[in-house]
């Protein structure tokens, strides 16, 4: 543990800050919303005397968002959400302003742990989670926290349906605002960043050509989607496996094949998961695989490829023949390739969301915060984003990108407000 200007922080290299600073205020000049929410956060100091322990991934795009809320009065100890995901530079940066941050990239599990300790250890009135691991240590092992929480934030899909979980079972303490489903994210994060955030991840790990290669998309929610999508925008044969028959039917209606994973196992060369669940690819699926085949997951969690499976299949594992890739060599000579070690490839393989997609996640996230820090009597259980943020995150960032809309003429709001009107 080192200490920078008065804050513990665990940090690679504290070194690295310069390095850091230009990488986050390359980030800064494409998020306007969120400089915009800075400002203003700034003048009315909506989180004045407040703590908010957050646990994401530790990028020149969260670095964005901490300042945001430093600049509305909050203080902020920051941890990790995914061992591999932090930029040490973004880390070291953060801690030479005064942030309190537990990132260092590679750690061990049971340094993972800790740092999202060391982010309790303050004693939050408010928390920001990606994944659930944050509100899962605080309720599992940090009870006596808890009455002091006035609200938290989840930002992925994943840690949504751990609170839910938890609130079904009368387990979740404090409300905890589902930011994941909102309109903008879904379509902005989901769809557009992750699809194409992912594709940069693979191709940086691999530098392969995608065009004319069979791409298997395991889920087709919207991270799913928008990776199929931009597998095919680069001329890649897509096939989609689901389990889900009403997203099935989607793929289907969007021109993809869609296939159960034992028959798509054997012809895909590179198979990518988004699922949220476990084992999609499966230790029976393992013989089916073609020689070469390349395995990415794109989900938060390293359960949707059964590592354990490869690792004890495998006759020989070559670490990193290139950075992120490593060579798994079967007994019958099939070599199976697998990107960031299971882990979410987009952010380990490469830089995850574009600053732009982040500037509207984070966005919204702060003024979530903003809204839980002054909200009254709201009960324990998880929470929509109030429809009013969507909508002035998406205002902001139309009006951000120059883009205007019309407006309802009174003819037009008084027709679509009475049924008694006929055309
Ligand atoms: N999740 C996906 N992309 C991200 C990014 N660039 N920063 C933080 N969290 C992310």
């Amino acid at each position: 543990m080192s200490v920078s200007e008065g804050s513990p922080s665990d940090i690679a290299d504290a070194g690295l800050a310069e390095a850091g600073r230009a990488r986050i205020g390359w980030a800064q000049r494409s998020m306007p919303v969120l400089r915009l929410i800075t400002g203003t956060f700034a003048s009315e100091r909506p989180l004045s005397g407040l703590t908010v322990a957050a646990c994401l991934h530790v990028t020149a795009e969260t670095a964005c968002l901490v300042q945001a809320l430093r600049a509305g009065g909050a203080s902020v100890f920051l941890a990790a959400s995914n061992p591999l995901s932090t930029q040490d530079e973004v880390a070291a940066a953060l801690a030479a302003d005064g942030v309190a941050v537990f990132a260092r990239a590679g750690v061990d599990r049971l340094t993972y742990d800790e740092h999202i300790h060391n982010a309790l250890d303050s004693g939050p009135d408010l928390v920001v989670d990606d994944g659930g691991d944050l509100v899962n240590t605080l309720h599992a092992q940090r009870p006596e926290l808890l009455a002091a929480v006035r609200g938290g934030c989840e930002s992925t899909v994943t840690g949504v349906i751990r609170l839910r979980r938890m609130a079904e079972e009368g387990a979740l303490a404090f409300p905890a605002v589902a930011a994941d489903a909102t309109t903008t994210k879904r379509m902005f994060d989901s769809t557009c960043g992750t699809g194409q955030s992912v594709i940069d991840g693979v191709l940086r790990a691999t530098n392969i050509l995608l065009a004319g290669r069979v791409v298997v998309v395991a889920g087709f929610g919207d991270c799913g989607r928008g990776i199929a999508e931009a597998a095919r925008g680069l001329g890649a044969q897509v096939i989609v496996t689901e389990v889900n028959p009403v997203r099935a039917l989607d793929a289907v209606l969007r021109g993809f094949r869609v296939l159960p994973m034992a028959q798509a196992a054997p012809v895909g060369e590179l198979f990518i998961t988004a699922t949220g669940s476990r084992d999609v690819i499966a230790a029976g699926h393992l013989p089916a695989l073609r020689d070469g085949a390349i395995l990415a997951n794109a989900g938060h969690f390293d359960v949707e490829i059964d590592v354990r499976a490869l690792t004890d299949t495998a006759v020989k594992l070559t670490r990193e023949v290139r950075p992120h890739t490593d060579e798994y060599l079967l007994p019958d000579g099939r070599r199976l390739l697998l990107l960031a070690e299971g882990r979410v490839v987009n952010l380990v393989a490469a830089e995850g969301n574009p600053p732009q997609v982040m500037d509207v996640t984070f966005a919204s996230q702060a003024l979530v915060l903003s809204w839980l820090a002054r909200a009254e009597a709201l009960p324990a259980g998880v929470h929509a984003v109030p429809p009013a943020i969507d909508e002035q995150i998406a205002r902001l960032t139309l009006e951000s990108s120059g883009t205007r809309i019309d407006a309802l003429t009174p003819a037009q709001q008084e027709y679509l407000s009475s049924w008694r009107q006929t055309p």
